[in-house]
């Protein structure tokens, strides 16, 4: 039997401030502590080992775990130079620059940072600028949508839409709106047949009702991950990009979960045929072995910076010291290879397909599901006491099967505290290596967690 590292656990205990946690639990429970990976699994500390189906908690490690061809690109190139401040280009960020673009067609430029907070904050810096340059400063407001999540910084809850996440955090910074979200399981319009064409006409109402001209832009995620897994109803991109063209709004899709292969597409927007402005990039670009993020525009987008080079105003004024390390594109190289060798997309696709089938049964066999959802291996579970009335689950009983899961070898994800009624949504999201076998034991767990569950 292997000795527990009791030492670990006390330093951590005493000095590791754990991102969303209430520090008063670890007084009573030791603080989990994950010491190895592999493909889909990983070991804690006290040597207990999980399937991973939340892709390290937050939905990052597409390629799966223990991949040491990526950590071979990292030292590598490291090695040979680690830095240059990003005012400078580097070998392999022009190297995975022309590989990204050339999966996203219409797309031009890459602008690096090292998180999607990060890389949506860019976004937001470069809508407000275009708003300086060229229409005196008024398209300056960033409009997005009530259940989205853009990331922790200031300004990206401020363009958040989840009021538990912002709370306690305001004032929030001014000109970013909300607009109605598009759970089609929780129609605001009733039993409709145009739903999707419903809930897009929202955003027409929150541009018309703010004035068009103070519009610059509008802030998307192609399926809500976070927010409860909310795929986008038919009929809701078209009308949302015909809305966008109308009022000269730019289109920005946040792809930071969605990106790289999770839908079952490269990206979650290519599903839909949308053709944004700006779409922005994390967690997968390098399947979390390094920090990269990328903010990825249109040429014409980058063509509003082009100009004299004695106009100070003229170019995009914005630096991020940790754009310039060189692990993060190294890493993203061999992690896109890795997807394209190992025909991820397709499998992330096929994989996806299997379990949302698994989760079909699953639901008519336990009435506490309400709605299951998703694409490729980004899937969710809405959990309710009453399915008639779609009367959510208090978030105890989601944490509790999420609990139960974890204590039979299963790692799943769920909405956790970011909305007042609506924290009862599981998330399924593993590694995009995910096989038969392993969705199975998925499967297999969560019937048996629903089935144990007390009433
Ligand atoms: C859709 C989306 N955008 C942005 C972010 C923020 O990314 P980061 O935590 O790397 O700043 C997240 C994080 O979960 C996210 O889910």
């Amino acid at each position: 039997m292997s000795v527990v590292d009791n030492e670990t656990i006390e330093r951590d205990r005493k000095h590791v401030w754990h991102h969303l946690s209430q520090h008063s639990v670890l007084t009573s429970q030791d603080p989990m502590i994950m010491v190895k990976g592999e493909g889909s699994r990983v070991w804690d500390i006290k040597g207990n080992s999980y399937l991973d189906a939340s892709a390290g908690g937050v939905w990052c490690v597409n390629v799966g775990y223990g991949r040491t061809s990526i950590g071979d690109a990292i030292r590598d190139q490291v090695c040979k130079i680690n830095f240059f401040a990003s005012t400078a280009g580097t070998i392999p960020g022009a190297i995975f620059a022309e590989k990204l673009i050339s999966k996203m067609p219409g797309m031009s430029r890459v602008y690096y940072a090292s998180s999607g907070s990060e890389a949506n904050e860019k976004a937001f810096k470069i809508v407000r600028q275009i708003s300086h340059k060229k229409y005196g400063g008024k398209k300056y407001k960033i409009l997005y949508r009530e259940r989205d999540y853009h990331g922790s910084t200031i300004a990206t809850l401020s363009a958040t839409g989840q009021e538990e996440r912002r709370d306690q955090y305001g004032p929030f910074v001014p000109g970013f709106v909300e607009f109605p979200h598009c759970c089609e399981y929780r129609s605001q319009f009733g039993d409709v047949d145009n739903y999707g064409e419903l809930a897009a006409l929202e955003l027409e109402k929150a541009i018309l009702r703010e004035g068009a001209d103070t519009v610059g832009a509008v802030i998307l995620e192609p399926i809500t991950a976070g927010g409860g897994v909310i795929t986008p109803p038919e009929g809701y991109w078209p009308k949302i990009m015909e809305i966008c063209k109308k009022y000269n709004v730019l289109l920005h899709i946040d792809e930071v979960v969605c990106g790289l292969g999770r839908t079952g597409e490269w990206f979650g927007y290519q599903h839909y045929g949308i053709k944004p402005d700006i779409v922005t990039l994390a967690k997968g670009v390098a399947s979390s072995y390094a920090a990269i993020s990328c903010t990825v525009t249109t040429e014409a987008v980058f063509n509003e910076f082009l100009g004299e080079s004695s106009d100070k105003d003229v170019y995009f004024r914005d630096i991020s010291t940790y754009a310039g390390c060189t692990g993060g594109p190294a890493a993203a190289i061999e992690n896109m290879r890795i997807i394209e060798d190992e025909d991820l997309v397709t499998n992330s696709a096929v994989m996806g397909k299997y379990l949302l089938e698994g989760l079909d049964r699953l639901k008519e066999k336990f009435d506490i599901i309400g709605d299951v959802r998703g694409k490729g291996l980004l899937l969710g579970i809405e959990l309710v006491s009453d399915r008639q009335a779609k009367t959510p689950v208090p978030e105890q009983v989601a944490a509790k099967v999420a609990g139960m899961c974890m204590q039979k070898g299963l790692i799943i994800g769920r909405t956790n505290r970011s909305f007042e009624k609506f924290n009862n949504t599981l998330c399924l999201c593993p590694v995009l290596t995910l096989n038969q076998t392993e969705a199975d034991f998925i499967l297999s767990t969560l019937d048996a967690v629903f089935t144990e569950l007390p009433a």
